[in-house]
């Protein structure tokens, strides 16, 4: 039997990642739910068992799962530990939901497409992963579509970055200190996301989740940038005098390859939920 409370429940999983720590943030502003944010020492989604104890202990009415295996290059040589977290603890996740009504929301990300596009891609574009951690996630998506009765939204975002964790913006910021000129690839394209932004917009479309607008749904910033003119906003703003130079993903190699072309149409979660998607450098300037 369900404890009777007036708020709604949600439990974070992964909450001390860049993410987790954005929800937390956001959560302030959303005072309607009661949060349970569960770092990894707490609460460990490739345990079953774990979770099941969660899920009996909190009584949630919502899972947010931010935890994941993400390092993108380490995944390239770690397959087993990335598919692990990425797809496998996600079907425990999600089956467990389904038999409990609980709503998953679940974080994914622009790795699913193989970035040939010239295009933003869509809900319905065709996945065609390059990396492990690409396809460990796009499999993780595919265990959520296929268990019945379960409530969810897959959202995808991209080029995350926050305060928290470990992202772009931050290693900018610490070389930005460290040294007075920097190279930065200028020909993949994408758009920064701030975490904050990704956060509100999964606690406001919660209200209005249900199965008939259950699915994916892609949720970024909106602009178009490379990585280069990035990092150049970045000095900008936090007012470091950095030479940024423009390089090619050649000359920068990387164990798994990146896609050239990464944005996410977000024509869908702004039409079905009417979330807000900030211009990436209005954003970055806040
Ligand atoms: N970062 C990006 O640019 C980006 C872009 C697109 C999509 N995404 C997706 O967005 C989501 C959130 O990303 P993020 O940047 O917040 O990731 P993150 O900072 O790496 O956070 C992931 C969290 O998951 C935790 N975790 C690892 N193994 C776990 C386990 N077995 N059980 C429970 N928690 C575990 C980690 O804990 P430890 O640190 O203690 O291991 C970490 O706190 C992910 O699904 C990611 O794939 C990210």
């Amino acid at each position: 039997m369900r404890l009777q409370t007036s708020h709604k429940k949600i439990l974070i999983t992964g909450a001390n990642g860049q993410l987790g720590n954005a929800l937390k943030a956001v959560s302030l502003d959303f005072t309607e739910y009661d949060y349970i944010f569960a770092s990894k020492m707490m609460v460990d989604i490739t345990s079953e068992n774990a979770i099941k104890e969660a899920i009996q202990t909190y009584q949630p009415d919502i899972i947010i799962n931010t935890a994941a295996y993400t390092a993108v290059d380490a995944a390239e040589t770690n397959e087993e530990e990335a598919y692990l977290l990425n797809e496998k603890a996600v079907h425990s996740l999600a089956t467990l939901c389904a038999n409990h009504k609980i709503t998953l929301i679940h974080i994914s990300t622009d790795y699913v497409f193989d970035g040939n596009s010239s295009i933003p891609y869509t809900e319905t574009s065709t996945p065609n992963p390059q990396t492990v951690y690409g396809k460990s996630k796009l499999a993780g998506e595919i265990a959520i579509q296929g268990i019945e009765n379960l409530t969810y939204a897959i959202v995808r975002t991209s080029w995350l970055y926050s305060d928290y964790g470990h992202n772009f913006y931050k290693t900018m910021l610490r070389l930005g200190i460290e040294r007075s000129n920097i190279s930065v690839v200028n020909d993949q394209h994408g758009i920064p996301t701030f975490a904050n932004d990704l956060a509100r917009a999964i606690l406001r479309l919660i209200p209005q989740l249900d199965d008939v607008s259950k699915g994916v749904y892609h949720y970024s910033n909106t602009g178009i940038t490379t990585w280069y003119a990035f990092a150049k906003a970045i000095f900008k703003y936090s007012k470091l005098d950095v030479k940024v130079m423009p390089v090619s993903s050649k000359e920068y190699p990387t164990a798994a390859k990146r896609p050239k072309y990464s944005i996410l149409d977000c024509t869908k979660i702004k039409k079905t939920f009417e979330v807000y998607c900030p211009f990436w450098e209005e954003a970055l300037k806040k």
